[in-house]
């Protein structure tokens, strides 16, 4: 382990140098309600004309959506059947469509899949001579993707400023994501009137992946900077005050704002931070089981916290400070309550403790899985090796 563990950190220093060169972008941000009647004022200063709207079923049927198609030209066209989880040969599909109708631009509505789905077929606009398998891992698109708005309907997976396309394998059952920052989309419409009908487990959900965006980020060893480290105490301390409220009374707009923002805000932070180890088991949960990744990242961050132990005190004794879950106390003292507080706010929206679900014979291969999603690359507080993400993941079941 010793060796592994030097090797990750010399990795992770030599990779951060290069992220300094790297062009980040954000997307530019439209917020409030009705900012979504602007996307036809977008499109047309972009000078494009026949987006392909990507989204699900259920936001297919809504008014909204038929609004937006009639204030477009007529060569937009609507694909309402992404799933959760986008597949491989789903996203081809797509792509199909795409050449088909001889489409632009892309205007993804929706959570965390839709997005997905959206972002892997820019991906593949702009590589139409490489896989998807091809460009998973870093930087691998490296072309121009078509021009990209993207309307986040729920607030958690933080997309809309990412630069991730995660996809899951059909044939394997496994997901892996797709990291380029020209994934990065163009505009991010944030419009809390497109949140409220949101119902209240997938407001907890998503609520609590912003939070582990944040969290994880936010222990980043490395690749954190001052950018990175505002946003994610701002974002904690939104989510802390708002996602109660938000889960409560699902008509707040202040509340659906907050959350949208603090979304972003942590999204932007992790596509520069990195997510870690919570993530890298959350990912072989969804992946094997289908698991919602919200839900999945809830139950497996309080275990991964209390498992860091002394090594995350300090930066969980701030985040309690300053979203006044903890003020007095110990340093120790104040991350055990940070920790103790998530785990309350599980439990009041219905978030269980432990996935029973998880199988004793899947977990050598989800450990394997996780090892290779996170190391070397996630600068995590702790560097795990296969053994002990099996150690986590039988925790995370509840054996
Ligand atoms: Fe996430």
């Amino acid at each position: 382990m010793g060796l592994k563990k030097a090797y990750c950190r010399v990795y992770q220093w030599i990779y951060n140098i290069g992220m300094k060169v790297v062009k980040w972008k954000e997307p530019e941000r439209l917020e409030g309600v009705d900012s979504f009647h602007s996307i036809p004022e977008i499109l047309e200063q972009a000078g494009v004309w026949a987006p392909m709207i990507v989204t699900g079923p259920r936001i297919g049927k809504t008014g909204f959506l038929k609004d937006l198609y009639n204030d477009l030209s007529e060569r937009s066209v609507i694909y309402d059947q992404v799933h959760p989880d986008p597949t491989i040969s789903q996203i081809e599909e797509m792509y199909q469509i795409y050449q088909d109708h001889d489409c632009d631009s892309i205007i993804a509505i929706g959570g965390g899949s839709n997005m997905d789905a959206a972002k892997a077929l820019a991906a593949r606009v702009a590589r139409p001579d490489k896989s998807l398998q091809d460009m998973k891992g870093q930087l691998k698109v490296g072309r121009q993707v078509p021009f990209f708005v993207a309307v986040p309907t729920t607030a958690g997976t933080g997309s809309e400023t990412t630069i991730a396309a995660v996809v899951t394998d059909d044939a394997e059952n496994h997901k892996y994501a797709i990291n380029d920052p020209v994934l990065v989309p163009d505009y991010a419409v944030m419009d809390p009137s497109l949140t409220v009908s949101l119902p209240a487990d997938i407001t907890a959900a998503t609520g609590m992946d912003a939070l582990t965006h944040a969290v994880e980020a936010y222990l980043s060893w490395t690749y954190r900077t001052e950018e990175t480290i505002e946003y994610c105490e701002e974002a904690v301390t939104a989510i802390m005050g708002f996602l109660p409220e938000a889960y409560e009374q699902g008509d707040s707009l202040e509340a659906r704002e907050e959350m949208l923002i603090a979304s972003f805000k942590a999204g932007a932070a992790f596509t520069r931070a990195c997510v870690g180890n919570v993530h890298a088991i959350a990912h072989t949960i969804g992946g094997l089981y289908h698991v919602p990744h919200g839900l999945a990242n809830a139950v497996v961050l309080p275990i991964v916290l209390e498992d860091y132990g002394s090594a995350v005190y300090g930066k969980l004794a701030r985040l309690a400070t300053l979203s006044q879950v903890a003020c007095e106390g110990s340093e120790a003292e104040r991350a055990k309550e940070f920790i103790r507080h998530i785990r309350q706010m599980n439990e009041h929206m219905g978030i269980p403790e432990h996935l029973p679900q998880i199988r004793e014979e899947d977990i050598a291969q989800m450990a394997e899985w996780a090892d290779q999603e996170a190391n070397p690359l996630y600068p995590v507080p702790v560097i795990y090796d296969k053994k002990h993400f099996e150690e986590v993941i039988r925790k995370v079941a509840g054996k």
